[in-house]
């Protein structure tokens, strides 16, 4: 019988200690920052600009950037809306000396006005956030509202975990290809139930959000996915 995985965590905060024991958090990880690198690697030299939404204490573009050729050219901002995150991710920006060029905000991702002056971004980072939306008419709005984060051809890293033996990155895919991105690169983990994408943004960037709030994040750790 296909089950969900129920994880005895109280707040986010403490989900993110499940990445020192849960496989397939450890490769969601280490895929997610080999596609950061890869598409750092690409720009022309000069300022890259990341946004990374609800972005936990950081640990995917940070880890990244502790040991790439590119860390100073990057300019970032990380919005998260728990603050011991946001404590454990300050400590980490000021321990690798980046604190002038990435600032970690303690905030409501679902706000476009918590991005303005960081957008549009030659990198998007949106993991852990799909599998945290009510449907896939909330999908489709954060979707379409990426044309605001996204220049064109920005990159847009994401993840999305399987339930119920239900392959939800693919319908990921899916709806990507609706809107105007191109699949750079997509993998499942090793544990075969977490699917981790880098899609490229083709369409032109929006000046302005369509909405002031472009999606609801309504999961909840216990079931995170
Ligand atoms: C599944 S975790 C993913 C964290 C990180 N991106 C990662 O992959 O390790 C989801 C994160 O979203 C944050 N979050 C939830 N609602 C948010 C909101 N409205 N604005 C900003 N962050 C939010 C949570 O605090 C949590 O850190």
């Amino acid at each position: 019988m296909a089950t969900e995985i129920i994880y005895m965590v109280k707040d986010w905060f403490e989900w993110h200690d499940l990445y020192k024991n849960e496989p397939k958090l450890q490769q969601r990880l280490q895929i997610v920052q080999e596609y950061i690198s890869y598409s750092l690697n690409l720009p022309e030299p000069g300022l890259i600009r990341v946004v990374s939404v609800c972005a936990g204490d950081g640990r995917d573009l940070l880890g990244t950037l502790s040991n790439h050729p590119r860390a100073k050219d990057v300019y970032a901002r990380l919005v998260e809306l728990n603050p011991h995150l946001v404590e454990r991710g300050q400590q980490t920006i000021e321990s690798l000396g980046l604190t002038k060029q990435i600032e970690f905000i303690n905030g409501d991702a679902t706000l476009s006005s918590n991005y303005l002056g960081a957008v549009p971004a030659d990198i998007v980072i949106v993991c852990g956030v799909f599998g945290n939306l009510a449907d896939e008419a909330e999908l489709n709005r954060l979707l379409a509202n990426l044309s605001f984060l996204s220049k064109q051809g920005a990159f847009v890293i994401w993840t999305r975990g399987h339930s119920n033996g239900i392959p939800h990155s693919e319908t990921v895919r899916k709806f990507f290809r609706e809107y105007g991105f191109e699949e750079v690169n997509f993998k499942l983990t090793a544990t075969g139930d977490m699917g981790v994408g880098i899609h490229r943004y083709l369409g032109e960037s929006l000046a302005a959000p369509k909405e002031q709030q472009f999606f609801a994040f309504t999961g909840v750790p216990s079931k995170a996915r």
